[in-house]
């Protein structure tokens, strides 16, 4: 499989890009130290920006490496980033990516997760060579799987307990998946 990395996607709002030491404060600010944000997320709020920094500087690592797909999304109004999103796994002999995504509770139900996902989607299927692109949500945070839809993507099953939360108890997964001939058709 050809992998083509992470090269920057400019959306109607958004500025899809590698990461850099210097959003380190923004990052901390606008998400990675927000409960609400984290609350379905598998980390816990970073309780300094020391932390914040600490991640990516670990994400800088190699994220010029062609198989890695990790973007910030950076205002084009407020010129500062706002969230992420990314391959949180690469299975290339089945041409198959997992995504993840968050955001700034701040920039919440305005569009900006669809709209950064569906241009990550083309990217991945049209200049990449992805077959399937897949994602799971907790099954208590149906925003997260109403913007997969938004964006095309099937419900295909649940998980079952799959999903350790910080509140100590499993929660099920909803498994979604969409295939290149899906999206191009569109
Ligand atoms: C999930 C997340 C990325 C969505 O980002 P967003 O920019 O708000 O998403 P969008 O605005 O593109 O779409 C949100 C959709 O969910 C809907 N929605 C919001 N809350 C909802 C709820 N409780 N139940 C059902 N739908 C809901 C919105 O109405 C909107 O749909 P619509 O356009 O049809 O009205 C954001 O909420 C987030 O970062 N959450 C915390 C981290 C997280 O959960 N990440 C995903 C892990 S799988």
């Amino acid at each position: 499989m050809k992998h083509i990395g992470t090269k920057e996607i400019h959306t109607e709002r958004l500025l899809l890009r590698k990461i850099r030491m210097d959003d380190a404060q923004d990052m901390f600010e606008q998400w990675a130290s927000d409960p609400r944000v984290t609350q379905y997320l598998t980390w816990p709020p970073h309780k300094s920006v020391e932390d914040t920094k600490q991640i990516i500087a670990l994400w800088m690592k190699d994220l010029d490496e062609p198989q890695v797909y990790r973007w910030v999304m950076e205002s084009k109004t407020l010129g500062k980033v706002i969230g992420t999103i990314d391959l949180v796994s690469v299975d290339s002999r089945h041409r198959c990516g997992t995504f993840g995504y968050c955001l700034s509770a701040d920039h919440w139900n305005k569009g900006y997760a669809s709209e950064a996902l569906h241009a990550m989607l083309k990217y991945l299927f049209v200049e990449g060579d992805f077959h399937r692109i897949e994602a799971t949500h907790l099954i208590e945070n149906p925003a997260s799987g109403r913007v997969m839809v938004k964006c095309g993507m099937k419900e295909e099953g649940v998980k079952r307990q799959k999903f350790l939360g910080h509140d100590e108890n499993f929660h099920d997964l909803v498994i979604y998946g969409i295939l290149k001939d899906e999206f191009l058709a569109r």
